[in-house]
């Protein structure tokens, strides 16, 4: 789980440092308790540090550089070593005369790493990553040319890698990718490659998504893809649509807060071409024949399972049997998973570890499965029978909230789709929700309720229905970014144990819709909470009476349970970001945690 970048300029191109410094600083949300880069310029000049990319900046002796034009860079999030400047990659043979940066984990490392050593090389470092550099010079050292030589180190792994190497000598970047995202961008300046688009949109829109299996060579004249064999593969250029603007934080103090408020044209975006308001239908085009005979088991992870647990009730409620597990837990033991099933793998990334192992293995028995993803080319994308896009955009606050909001959007016309259903009124309904949500956006007090309760020894959330996800998905938002204990729950639990640990140091975030049995039982559940003198906040469309009972109210316009449940949930971002920006807290790269979860 780490960002890695390498470019190549060509005749007209670019300060290499420039280039890769820029890049590692788009890749950050994929690690950052390290930096490096390694830049070829006749020998390789290799600078790492712990901590921030700020960090290496700050190192780096500038007036040393100047023109080189190749090299690669590593912003890192630990597996192997705990973050320090010698685990830092790039990494190194004992003679510097080949650099490599890695995203991924070698599995077979320390078995490479007891040959290595009982061949007299000596490590520097605790990393897995470490043993490509060696074995590459090994059989460098025994007469294999530049590629050569990357590609018999590369025979001997096991595991996930994205790996980029250069050597001393200035000629070529070399790249490999197998199940770690890596994708390749071609431009008049130059030749880039990258974990991800970000690291080089400010220089181009075309790119290449690699394989698992397949090698790229980039020199200032050609960029060239292999397969395994060696032999040459014709790729094929995309176009990206993403603005570089888009990749930038357009003058909000935070991703967090921009991607929040971007949640209007994501959603619009999301709806673009899908909703038929005459017929009152859902067109998925990209989908193919899907036919649910059986349960549909969704998987996922943090907010994505927030998200498969609304998709497994809209199935419900539209009398399909559905399930949702969080991917960590599925195992073929324990879910019968058949040939007639269809597993749907919710993942914005479409990288994260344990979501790619459910889906492989519904795969492997010939289950038909389908990606809810945010990236295409990614490999849940790649790997599944089918794809629904969620269309959000870049998201880099590591805290997900737009795509979030997509996914719901997603989940509800896939679930539309698999039941036939034709409804003029949902269809309306689903696009009024960018509207409501920009009503929200530009009216909300959560940043007074912030003020008042950032010093909170905890945070509850309590929902029903729709609204139980949301529950959970607030508490999930506040613990990472606020670093402050939350909990989400069933509104009806609350009695059954989480009560005792409510005090008046524990506001309550209520969600109550509408005016039905739902909100009445929650209320009931809210009167036991306010009972014992805890601060209540309700977020509420103003049907019920909760008003009465609450100290704060968060409005949201009136809708049905799932639109109203998609809106609700902008109010606890607001007041997750705003509690968090009260404290302080480093809200787009929270302590410990990484944007895409690589490793089970
Ligand atoms: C929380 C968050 C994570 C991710 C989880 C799954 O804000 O972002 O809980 O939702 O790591 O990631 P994806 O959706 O990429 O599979």
């Amino acid at each position: 789980m780490c960002g890695i970048i390498g470019y190549v300029g060509t005749e007209r191109g670019d300060d290499a440092l420039e280039v890769l410094l820029g890049g590692l600083s788009q890749l950050e949300y994929r690690g950052y308790d390290s930096a490096g880069v390694a830049l070829a310029d006749g020998g390789i000049d290799v600078h790492k540090r712990e901590g921030e990319l700020s960090a290496l900046k700050s190192a780096l002796p500038m007036d040393r550089f100047g023109g080189e034009t190749l090299g690669i860079g590593h912003t890192r999030w630990s597996t192997h070593g705990p973050p320090s400047d010698v685990n830092s990659h790039p990494h190194t043979d004992t003679d510097g005369q080949v650099a490599v940066v890695h995203n991924g984990i070698i599995e077979n490392y320390q078995q490479l790493r007891d040959d290595l050593t009982d061949a007299g090389i000596e490590f520097q470092s605790d990393t897995d990553t470490e043993v490509v550099p060696h074995l590459i010079a090994q059989y460098r050292d025994e007469g294999l040319d530049h590629e050569a030589a990357f590609r018999a180190a590369i025979d001997r792994l096991e595991g996930s890698y994205a790996i980029a190497a250069v050597f001393d000598g200035r000629e070529a970047v070399y790249a490999v990718r197998n199940e770690s995202p890596l994708v390749l961008g071609v431009a008049d300046n130059g030749y880039y490659l990258g974990s991800d688009v970000p690291a080089f949109i400010e220089y181009t829109d075309q790119v290449i998504y690699l394989e698992d299996g397949q090698f790229a060579r980039l020199t200032p004249t050609e960029l060239v893809v292999t397969d395994e064999n060696g032999d040459k593969i014709d790729t094929s250029i995309k176009t990206i649509n993403w603005d570089p603007e888009d990749a930038g934080k357009s003058g909000y103090d935070h991703y967090m807060l921009k991607e929040i408020n971007e949640q209007p044209t994501a959603l619009r975006e999301c709806f673009r071409g899908r909703l038929d308001e005459l017929t009152g239908r859902v067109k998925l085009s990209e989908l193919g024949n899907l036919e649910p005979n059986g349960i549909v088991t969704f998987v996922a992870c943090g907010t994505s399972y927030h998200a498969a647990m609304v998709g497994t009730r809209l199935l419900q409620e539209r009398g399909i049997p559905a399930q949702a597990f969080l991917a960590s837990e599925f195992n073929l033991d324990t879910v019968p998973i058949n040939p007639e099933s269809v597993v749907v793998g919710v993942t914005q990334s479409g990288e994260t570890a344990d979501t790619m192992r459910a889906l492989r293995e519904a795969n492997s028995v010939g289950a038909t499965t389908v990606a809810v993803t945010n990236v295409v080319g990614s490999s849940a994308a790649r790997e599944t029978d089918e794809v629904l896009y969620i269309r959000a955009g870049p998201e880099i606050s590591v805290a997900a909230t737009k795509t979030f909001a997509s996914q719901q959007a997603a989940l509800t016309m896939l679930a539309t789709v698999l039941s036939g259903q034709r409804s003029r009124e949902l269809v309306q309904e689903l696009r009024a929700v960018p509207d409501q949500i920009q009503s929200v956006l530009d009216t909300s007090s959560a940043r007074e309720i912030a003020e008042t309760y950032h010093g909170s020894d905890a945070y509850f959330f309590i929902g029903r229905g729709y609204h139980y996800p949301v529950a959970l998905e607030g508490a999930l938002k506040m613990k990472e970014i606020t670093y402050t204990h939350a909990e989400g729950f069933a509104a009806g639990e609350l009695k059954h144990g989480p009560l005792a640990l409510v005090s008046a140091d524990t506001p309550v975030f209520a969600i109550v819709t509408g005016d039905g049995r739902l909100a009445e039982k929650t209320i009931g559940n809210i009167k036991e909470v306010e009972a014992r003198g805890t601060p209540v906040v309700a977020v509420t469309d103003g049907q019920s009476n909760v008003e009465r009972y609450a100290d704060h109210v968060l409005e949201v316009p009136a809708s049905s349970s799932v639109t109203s449940s998609i809106v609700a949930n902008v109010q606890l971002q607001l007041v997750a970001y705003w509690t968090a920006n009260q404290l302080g807290r480093s809200i787009d790269k929270p302590r410990n945690l990484a944007k895409s979860v690589t490793v089970e």
